[in-house]
């Protein structure tokens, strides 16, 4: 397998060895249009253009190679989703040339070291998740660019550090979770910009300090969970959380 076509399978068991066939063809077929169009066959240059696949979702099919930074160049994908296999080594910093991407899962893999920077450069992203991987490093304070992200999910991971105040610039989150992280410091009170948040999940990390007042002021917040952590303080005489069901702190 040539190296600069495999996307995603450096290895892979038997069974699966079509899908990695059914990429490379599929990054081939990515590729050629620069050349052949530059070649003047606009006929073979459009069909192979219409071939562009906007999601690839393969997960759970038990895949266990590296993510190649090639990925980059699948810069028409809307959808990337490889959750529940065994992805290993860095998420590639070239995905944040995948400027399209609104949903990116890499959740419940074996990835490791930091989240790269340069995923805010992904500026359609509404989705990420990357729980239960083994990621180390901070939150990057630049995923506050990401302005129309609704998921982000981190939970169960290594990630150390404190929740970057500059998140609450991120006013369509819906879902927040990083629990099981042995993250720390306060929980900054910009979150309450968060006026679409729907669940916020921070248990079993080491948070200290109160939970900001100005998130007992959310009108679609459902869920909150802050138990386990090093948190004190009182609670607001004003609780407006109508859409409340849980609260656990
Ligand atoms: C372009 O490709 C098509 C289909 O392969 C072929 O029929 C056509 O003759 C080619 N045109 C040129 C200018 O090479
Ligand atoms: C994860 O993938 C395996 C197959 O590799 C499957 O059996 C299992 O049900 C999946 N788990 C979840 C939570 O989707
Ligand atoms: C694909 O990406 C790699 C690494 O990012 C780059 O070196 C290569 O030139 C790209 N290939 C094409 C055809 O864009
Ligand atoms: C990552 O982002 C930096 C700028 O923020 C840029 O210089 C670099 O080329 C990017 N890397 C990729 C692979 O896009
Ligand atoms: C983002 O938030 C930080 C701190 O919460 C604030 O200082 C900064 O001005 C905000 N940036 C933008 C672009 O709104
Ligand atoms: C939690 O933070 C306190 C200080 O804020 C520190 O002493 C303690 O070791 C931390 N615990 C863990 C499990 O990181
Ligand atoms: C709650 O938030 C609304 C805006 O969403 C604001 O007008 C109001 O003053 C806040 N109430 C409290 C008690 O902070």
């Amino acid at each position: 397998m040539n190296p600069k076509q495999s996307i995603v399978c450096l290895s892979s068991s038997p069974p699966l060895h079509f899908l990695c066939f059914f990429l490379v063809i599929f990054l081939t077929f990515t590729t050629i249009p620069a050349s052949s169009c530059r070649g003047g066959n606009e006929t073979d240059c459009d069909a192979l253009l219409m071939i562009k696949v906007t999601s690839v979702v393969l997960d759970s099919l038990g895949l266990d190679g590296s993510l190649s930074p090639h990925v980059g160049n699948l810069s028409f994908l809307h959808e990337l989703s490889l959750g529940n296999n065994s992805f290993q080594g860095a998420i590639p910093h070239e995905l944040g040339r995948l400027s399209r991407l609104r949903i990116l899962y890499l959740y419940q893999n074996k990835f490791k070291g930091v989240i790269p920077t340069n995923i805010s450069r992904c500026s359609n992203l509404q989705a990420l998740g990357l729980s239960y991987n083994e990621l180390v490093g901070t939150i990057p304070k630049e995923i506050s660019f990401l302005s129309k992200l609704k998921f982000l999910v981190l939970h169960y991971n290594k990630l150390t550090g404190g929740i970057p105040p500059f998140l609450g610039n991120i006013t369509s989150i819906e879902v927040f979770a990083v629990k099981e992280n042995p993250l720390h410091g306060s929980i900054p009170d910009t979150l309450g910009h968060w006026k679409s948040l729907k669940e916020i999940y921070g248990s079993h990390c080491n948070f200290s300090g109160t939970i900001p007042h100005s998130l007992y002021n959310l009108s679609h917040l459902n869920t909150m969970n802050f138990g386990d952590n090093q948190l004190s303080g009182t609670l607001p005489e004003v609780i407006m959380l109508p859409s409340l069901v849980i609260l656990q702190l």
